[in-house]
């Protein structure tokens, strides 16, 4: 066969592929798709916000019950853009990642402010916000607007990479141009927000990134790595990220019932979220009552203590830093005399239910039983 009409062959192959892959996938998410959300079908490009950001690297199962609360909270975007900072921090409070919160308030803010609390209908208002990047404003575009632009999720990359077999990393920048060109030509224009849900709930319920559903599946005599019988090998993992250690020391200092809290306001990890006094040292420190009390007569003036507890050392791993963290509790008996260190607040066991910590610090609060 000439080289021409080898190539156009080829060519039409492709297209056909493609056709089929959307036809099969619409019908499944049409006759097979139980998979139920509170967001799912809905207009409102506030709530379809809201859940996405809410959605950037939570599981749906968590996510839920958080959409729940806020939408009850903030049921439209400026109450959510009036709401005291701390109030909506509390209600992120355990789902990590806390600048999505910030940059959510920041964009209500905005939208509220600049443009009487309408979204943008268009892409390229979208992606403009803060804390909406490519997927987010894809995904808001072609729910709520229609507009034909693919979502790009982790699940989304699973199924392409398998179906297509694509020996490429999505975290490389060849990679992500070569999944970009795909999906968007994959994407059904008619019905890009329909195809694009049925696409992410494919990947989460059926090309499921362990165990997933081969048997029966509907790509089942076109999917490329199950052919080859080579499903756990895609998609194609980019590099392990290095993690950064770091190790916190928390002193919960307690005096009469009151308990000093600090905000953090730095920008780094737990942006505007509460702690105790921390001590950060850049290697593990081995605290015993004497370091303990060394280390204060050090760090301020002289204190009369009653007790002093040490809890056991945890860690926590996060997206690119390993923290180590122990709590010590201070039983200050000395009236405490304005310390420059003390620049946060002294409050009540009760008020630090209301307060919005991050989870190494609110379990530790639900597991111990503090002596105030
Ligand atoms: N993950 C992020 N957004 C989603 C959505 N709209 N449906 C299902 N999973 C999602």
């Amino acid at each position: 066969m000439p080289i021409f009409s080898k190539t156009v062959k080829l060519i039409q192959l492709c297209i056909m592929k493609k056709i089929a892959f959307q036809r099969r996938l619409l019908k499944w998410h049409k006759e097979q798709n139980l998979r139920q959300m509170p967001w799912k079908g809905e207009k409102d490009p506030y709530k379809v916000w809201l859940s996405e950001i809410i959605l950037q690297q939570t599981r749906v199962e968590q996510g839920m019950a958080y959409y729940q609360n806020f939408t009850q909270a903030f049921p439209n975007i400026q109450s959510l853009a009036n709401a005291h900072e701390d109030t909506v921090y509390k209600l992120w409070e355990g789902l990590g990642y806390y600048s999505r919160c910030k940059n959510m308030l920041k964009t209500a803010r905005l939208i509220t402010l600049e443009n009487k609390g309408k979204f943008p209908d268009t892409y390229d208002g979208l992606v403009k916000l803060p804390g909406i990047g490519p997927y987010t404003a894809a995904a808001i575009a072609s729910f709520c607007f229609s507009l034909p632009y693919p979502v790009m999720d982790g699940n989304v990359f699973r199924v392409l990479a398998r179906v297509f077999k694509i020996n490429l990393s999505s975290g490389t920048s060849e990679g992500k141009k070569y999944f970009s060109q795909l999906a968007g030509d994959l994407l059904d224009h008619q019905k890009p927000g329909l195809y694009n849900q049925a696409l992410m709930d494919f990947g989460a319920t059926v090309c499921k990134h362990a165990l997933p559903l081969c048997v029966g599946c509907i790509f089942q005599n076109s999917c490329g790595a199950y052919l080859e019988n080579k499903v756990s090998d895609y998609p194609v993992k980019s590099k392990k990220i290095k993690l950064k250690e770091r190790w916190f020391t928390w002193f919960i200092f307690c005096h009469r019932g009151k308990i000093y809290i600090q905000k953090r306001t730095s920008k780094d990890i737990w942006e505007n979220l509460f702690e105790f006094y921390l001590l950060e040292t850049n290697q593990s420190k081995d605290w015993s009552e004497k370091a303990v009390m060394k280390w204060l007569a050090s760090e301020f003036e002289s204190m009369e203590l009653s007790a002093i507890r040490i809890y056991p050392a945890q860690t926590q791993k996060l997206t690119h830093q390993l923290i180590h963290a122990r709590f010590i509790e201070i039983m200050i008996q000395s009236p405490i005399k304005p310390q420059k260190q003390f620049k946060g607040n002294w409050v009540s066991r009760k008020q630090l239910d209301h307060t919005g910590f991050p989870a190494m610090i609110r379990n530790f609060l639900e597991k111990s039983i503090m002596l105030s």
